[in-house]
């Protein structure tokens, strides 16, 4: 038996004084709704306080629903959580940010959110479609606005009171500096892809010398090939600790730093996830130094079409 410790509950500082991030969090990426809805309830009730969701998954609505059906149980606070949504690429021109934001804040039925991301650094063709493509099938992009506008108009939901920090999704370490650099309120947290056959180490000491969090998605591998949850690195420390290879994997993030984001539609697994402990020194380095896999389960952060979303969603 591993005792209970209290590394589930980590909460990271942010940068810009209005409190943590919890470390462990949950995504919301679920194709259908229904399970969408029972996973946020179930991850709320497991113990999850960090819930992660974005305008392009559509799954604001349930993610919505299920929070509120909690919060009405009246165990779990809406203060206790913390919650993040994303701006999505057809919304990149100024004056579409805040009607992209509102749309949100109502399908969540919430008054503000804890963290609001740009989704990707590119922009799409403004307008409603979220993945407008001409007659070759190629993605329209927006050459007229620019990264950095689209920041601006974020800061100034900071300033109105609506989301307590921003973020930057599927960013280069390069153009995370050039918008910490240029930026009036600094990004207070940086969300990509990274495990450890992404670790993104240099990424990760640029955030943490800079007083960003790095949040980290697809923690497990989003189940893709090759599997990580398959590592024999991983499964040998697994059975070496007496937990599971997504434990292990849950540890091995929030112990090196960074918050991350898990998604389950099963509620043993969901148990699972929340139910991790604090990994040995030579666990930790047999992981960060002795796998040597690269691969990027992801490949948004090429175009900005998202990797994980079936075509048509
Ligand atoms: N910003 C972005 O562009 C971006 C992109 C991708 C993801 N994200 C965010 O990051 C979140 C997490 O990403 P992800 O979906 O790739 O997460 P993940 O946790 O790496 O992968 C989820 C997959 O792992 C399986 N799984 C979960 N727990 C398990 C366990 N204990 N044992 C075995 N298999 C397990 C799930 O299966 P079952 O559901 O069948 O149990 C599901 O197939 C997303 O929901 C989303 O919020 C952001």
């Amino acid at each position: 038996m591993v005792e209970p410790d209290n590394l589930r509950y980590t909460k990271i500082p942010l940068n810009n004084g209005t409190g943590a991030i919890p470390a462990l969090g949950f995504g919301t990426l679920i194709p259908d709704p229904i399970a969408t809805k029972n996973a946020t309830k179930c991850a709320l009730e497991a113990g999850f306080r960090q819930i992660d969701t974005a305008e392009r998954y559509r799954t604001e609505q349930e993610v919505g629903e299920a929070m509120q059906e909690v919060f009405k149980a009246g165990k779990i606070k809406r203060e206790d959580v913390f919650i993040a949504t994303k701006l999505w690429n057809n919304h990149h021109r100024p004056e579409r940010v805040a009607p992209a934001f509102e749309a949100s804040l109502k399908k969540l039925q919430l008054d503000y959110v804890d963290l609001y991301l740009i989704h990707t650094p590119f922009a799409f063709q403004p307008g409603d479609e979220q993945d407008p493509r001409d007659a070759n099938g190629n993605v329209i992009y927006d050459e007229g606005v620019t990264l950095l506008d689209t920041w601006r108009r974020l800061e100034s939901l900071v300033d109105e009171g609506k989301c307590k920090a921003i973020g930057l999704s599927n960013v280069s370490l390069e153009k995370v500096k050039e918008i910490f650099e240029a930026a009036r309120i600094k990004p207070a947290v940086v969300h990509v892809e990274s495990h450890p056959y992404l670790p993104q180490w240099e990424l990760l000491d640029y955030c943490r010398n800079s007083g960003i969090v790095m949040q980290a998605f697809a923690a497990l591998g989003h189940s893709s090939e090759p599997k990580l949850l398959e590592d024999p690195a991983i499964a040998a420390i697994a059975k070496r600790v007496n937990k599971t290879s997504a434990q292990v994997l849950l540890a091995w993030g929030i112990q090196r730093g960074t918050a991350l984001l898990t998604t389950s539609k099963t509620p043993s697994r969901i148990k699972e996830n929340f139910d991790i402990s604090i990994l040995p020194e030579d666990a930790m380095r047999e992981i960060s130094e002795g796998i040597k896999s690269r691969v990027r389960f992801n490949t948004v952060v090429e175009t900005g079409v998202p990797g994980f979303i079936p075509r048509g969603k």
